[in-house]
This record gives C-alpha cells, structure tokens and sequence, in this order.
C-alpha cells in the first residue's frame, strides 16, 4: 500500500510531536523546547530535546532524531507503513483502502475479527448469567468477585460444545473468519467446534478498548487440561505487544503502575479500588510490553511470591530498567500472590506494600542474601563482593552512598567493608564501565557527545541550516557556488544532494524536509541540525561569509593541487607552463579575496 503525501502529512498534523514523545518520555519545558531522558540510550542526565515548533525530536548523547514519525517507527519497532498504521490509528484517521487485493483482504479480516471478538465476549457474558452456567457462578462466588466488576471487565463463560460457533454462523460469519479469530478449532472428523469451552472468560482489551483476545480459565480441578488457555497470536493480537487492563490503567491519575502477574491479580485489585494495574498476561515480560509503561514515572513489579514469581521479577527488572524505567519490587508476606494478599488484608494493606515496594538494588541484595549465611565468613566475603558488584552498576553517587547506608544496617556490614569493596571493584573496571554506559542503540547511530566534528563538516552543517532557515532564496543564491560535490561528508552530501534536487524541481520552499529522506543516519543528522539554536542568527550576513570561505577554500584547494602537480619532474615545459600560468591566475584571486 502506498500512502500519498496529504495521507502523511495528515497523520504528522494530527500526531503532535510532544503528545507522542510524551507517552513514552517525561518530558519538562526548557525554554521554548522540551527536555528528558533519551529513551534510546541509558542517561542519567537528560539531553534527549523535543521541539514542538519544528514538530522534531534529537538527542544530543546519543544522536538520533526525527518527526513523529521517525519517533514512533524506533520506539516501537515498526516499518514505515506499520508506523503509519499505528499513527492513523492513534489519531483516528480512516487510512483508504487499497487497491492491492491481498491487503484489503487482510484488512477485512482484521475488521471481522474485532466484531467477532465484541459478540463473543457479549455471548459469554449473558451465558454467565444463564440459570445452566450455575458451576460458574458458583466459581465467580468463590473468587470473591463481585457483579459490578463483572460487568467491568465483561467477564464470561463458554458453552459445552460449539454454541459460540453456532452463533457466529448464524450473525453470518463464515468458518475461515471464526477460525482466523482463534475462537474455533477444527475436530479430527473435520468440524469446527468452539475452542473456549466451560470457562471462566476474560476478554482481553487493547489500548482503543477493542477486544483482541481472551483468556479461559477452568473452573473445576482439572489434571487433564491447562489452568489457562488464551487466544493465540493472530492478526489482532500479538500477546508480547498487550498488557492487560492497560486501557484503565492509562486512565489513572497515579504517576506508578503495578505490573502483576495473573488476570486473576489485576481483576481482584481493580475491585478493591486500585485503578493503575496491568498483567503481563502470561508471557515473561517483553521489552515491548515494558515500552508500554514508559510513560509512568514509576513500574511496580508485583509477582507471585513463588520461585517462578522471583525468578520473572529479575527478569522484569532487567527489561525495564535497560528502557530507562524507574523500577520497584513490592515485597509481599503472608499470600501467594497480590489476589490473594488483598483479598486477606485489604486494599490499605496492599497499598502499604504499594508504597514500601524496594528499589532494584536492595532487591538484587536482597535476593543474593537469601542463599547466604552471613555469619559465615566465606558467605559474607562473597555477599560483599557480589553487593559491590550490584552497587557498581549505581552510577549517581549520592544514590549509591543511600544504598550503602542501608545495606550496612541492615546486614550488619560496616559501611567501611562496604566502600572498600565497591572501589576496588570500580578502580578495576575504570575501562569496563564506560562500556556499562554505552548507549543501547546501533552502534552505527552512536556519535559519542564529546567528538570533535571536523572545520569542514561545521561548515557544511551551517549550509544546511541556512538551506533550511531562509529556504528556496538561499539556494537560489548558492547553487552555481556551492555544489554537492563539493561536500565531504557523506552524510551531508545526501541531505544537499536531495534538497538541491528538490528545490530544483519545485522553485519553492520546502514543507518538510525529514519526509524526504529514508535513511536513518540522515534523518538523525538533519535533525540535529534542525534542533540548534537559532535566535540572534543573521542568515544573509552568514550566507555571505559562507560563500565568501567557500570560495576561498577552493582556491586554496586548487592551488595546493597545482603545486603538487607541478612537483612531479615528468612534465614537459609546456606543461610545466600552462600550469605555473594557472597557479599565478589562482594566486592573484587569493590575494583578491582577504
Ligand atoms: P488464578 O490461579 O485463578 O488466581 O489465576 P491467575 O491469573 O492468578 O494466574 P497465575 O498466577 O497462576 O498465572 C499468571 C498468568 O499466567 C495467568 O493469568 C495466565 O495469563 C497465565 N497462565 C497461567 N496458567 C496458564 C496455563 O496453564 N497456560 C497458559 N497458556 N497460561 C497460563
Ligand atoms: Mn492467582
């Protein structure tokens, strides 16, 4: 599918730059642009910079940059027709269909998915409420959940066999629709029969409150069947890209959001009062699901309190703390798991541990310290070593001296011990921990912020600037001087190559200049060019001295090529001549030019 120009032009109207970023970013006003942690690249100070004039982003630590676009298409790893996808979605925008058939077939389908999925979960809920679900609500009764949260979360329950099925084909859904949306399967005698059978239903939803998936769970003891099972990947449900109840979690006012484990955990505490919850539905949890919460200032881990619980709360924290995710573990005794806790000790309760959740330090001590006996010396010697190892990774100092403090009261280490081991450590590894604080991106996007950036390229960068201020007059005014050969940077030879192209073609100004270009290393540069400042900037005053110093270095380019040729003892005299003849000519406008 191609989209036209006024399609994307549309899509970057209506997705402003700063309501992007801002789902995924905590951005503050600084002056006239907006500043925050880079969310490419580990920082602990903030040089990541949004312009909502220039409707870009750039950062200047680790070098990227772009519209809304570029933005959206890095952050969540998307192609450019997927990015547009997502954009027109988030903005609302009806994309027109295409004329490609394969893609409007796809799209259609999506399309019955979706109401397929609408009337299922309506389907299993009334089937709930039917005098023959009695096990059911009996189960429902057991859990504690109550109508109204019922009704919130549409919860449902599924027939014996294939009423579900039957009902689709009778709204007029064909087989190949039913099936694609994962609520079928096929027997071995070859007919189709409702996947989701006698359990409890949870409709999952996405962000746009559109049902995507569900979840069934038996109602009985069961050996001979999975507790749970889910819809599987399809064409609307990718289940490392969702979080459960996230389209209420993003309504909460609450800076935090809990990340729990069971469908069962978010429900349970939506009820008693919680409004910022999510499940990670089953899976480990993805780097996709954690840019999700991005926009939080802070994650809660809530796990199960089992090994398997822990097990995947380190593996939690490492995912969303290498996305930049100020991170929490909640500490949970006496239940096996946040339902459970809440359900026994109240929402206060629950909220208390909410509040005393630790820090991903203490929780990687804490964790070391379960295997050890520290009035073992040799434990206590290796506990000193591997917190010294935790520490380490604590890049703000003040932060650092913090854990050290309550490290050392709590495990009765003296703060000494504690010092000693971290420097030693850090003095070792002097060279290995600025590799800790490379930047998570492709390394080809890496532009360290301290590398000098040679005379010529400043030069060229102020070209563009000015190509890109002042706009059409200045490359009226700089074409027959300044042509793209003339540029030695690559990078920048591309960017003037195609805006020399295109204000050829168009004899006008230039509406948007990152449309033009697909490669990202471009796209980066430009951006950073855009995002310098420009007040007290006189372009003609600039534009003069630009050509004046190009001029001039030409001539001196020129001069240095003769001398050379004219150092090689093979010339003829005439040679020799006509080159001496040109040398003095380039001498003369040298000395013309100071
Ligand atoms: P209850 O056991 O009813 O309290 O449910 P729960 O939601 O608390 O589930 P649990 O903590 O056991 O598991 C966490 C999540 O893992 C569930 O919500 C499901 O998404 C998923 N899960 C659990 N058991 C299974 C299973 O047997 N198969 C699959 N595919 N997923 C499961
Ligand atoms: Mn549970």
């Amino acid at each position: 599918m191609f989209y036209s120009d006024e399609i994307i032009e549309e899509i970057k109207n209506r997705n402003d730059i700063l309501d992007v970023v801002s789902q995924y970013v905590t951005l503050k006003r600084s002056g006239r642009n907006y500043m925050g942690l880079c969310p490419f690249h580990r920082e602990d100070t903030p040089s990541f910079s949004v312009s909502p004039e220039r409707q870009i982003f750039h950062c200047f630590g680790c070098g990227v940059g772009g519209n809304s676009i570029n933005f959206i298409s890095k952050i969540e790893n998307l192609s450019f027709k997927e990015t547009i996808e997502f954009l027109a979605d988030r903005a609302g925008i009806v994309l027109p269909t295409s004329n490609n058939a394969e893609d409007t077939e796809k799209q259609n389908l999506k399309k019955k998915i979706y109401e397929i999925n609408e009337l299922a979960a309506n389907f299993f809920h009334e089937n709930l409420y039917k005098p023959t679900s009695k096990l059911a609500q009996e189960y429902v009764k057991s859990r504690k959940l109550d109508n109204k949260t019922l009704k919130m979360f549409l919860i449902g329950y599924s027939g014996t066999y294939s009423e579900l099925h039957y009902f689709l084909k009778q709204k007029g859904y064909t087989d190949k629709e039913i099936y694609a949306s994962n609520l079928a399967t096929i027997t071995d005698d070859g007919k189709y029969i409702d996947r989701f059978r006698k359990r409890l239903m949870i409709p999952i939803m996405d962000v746009r409150n559109r049902i995507i998936a569900f979840g069934g769970r038996i109602i009985e003891d069961r050996k001979d069947t999975a507790k749970y099972i889910n819809t599987n990947d399809n064409l609307v449900y990718s289940k490392g890209r969702n979080l459960f109840a996230l389209n209420l979690a993003k309504k909460s006012n609450d800076k935090r959001i809990i990340i729990v484990e069971g469908y069962m955990d978010a429900i349970s505490l939506y009820q008693r009062g919680l409004d910022n919850v999510v499940a990670s539905l089953g899976t480990a949890l993805t780097e996709a699901q954690g840019r999700l919460l991005r926009n939080k200032e802070q994650v809660i881990i809530s796990y199960d309190s089992d090994g398997a619980g822990q097990a995947a709360t380190l593996r939690g924290l490492d995912i969303l703390q290498n996305l930049g995710i100020n991170v929490r573990v909640l500490q949970m005794e006496g239940a096996k798991d946040p339902d459970e806790y809440i359900i026994k000790f109240g929402s206060a309760g629950f909220n208390k541990l909410v509040d005393n959740a630790i820090s991903l330090v203490e929780f990687k001590v804490k964790t070391l310290k379960k295997d050890l006996n520290l009035n073992n010396v040799d434990d206590k010697i290796k506990f000193l070593n591997q917190i010294a190892k935790v520490l380490s990774t604590v890049n703000n100092k003040m932060e650092k001296e913090v854990y050290i403090d309550k490290i050392s009261e709590e495990y009765k280490i003296s703060k000494e011990a504690i010092y000693s081991e971290v420097n030693k450590l850090e003095y070792a590894n002097s060279t290995s921990k600025t590799i800790l604080e490379m930047p998570k991106v492709k390394a080809e996007l890496y532009i360290p912020k301290n590398e000098k950036i040679s005379i010529d390229e400043k030069k060229e960068n102020l070209i563009i600037k000015l190509l890109i201020m002042a706009q059409y007059k200045v490359y009226k005014e700089l074409k027959e001087i300044i042509k793209p050969e003339d540029f030695r940077n690559e990078i920048n030879r591309t960017i003037i190559e195609k805006l020399y192209q295109k204000y050829e073609e168009t004899n006008a100004d230039i509406e948007d200049f990152l449309i033009l270009f697909d490669d990202e290393k471009v796209v980066n540069k430009l951006s950073s060019i855009m995002m310098e400042n420009e007040e007290n900037f006189d372009v003609d005053k600039c534009l003069q001295d630009v050509i004046k110093s190009f001029n001039k270095e030409k001539l001196l380019t020129e001069r240095n090529n003769i001398i050379q040729k004219l150092k090689n003892s093979n010339l003829s005299s005439d040679e020799t001549l006509k080159l001496e003849n040109d040398l003095s000519k380039i001498l003369v406008k040298i000395a013309q030019s100071k």
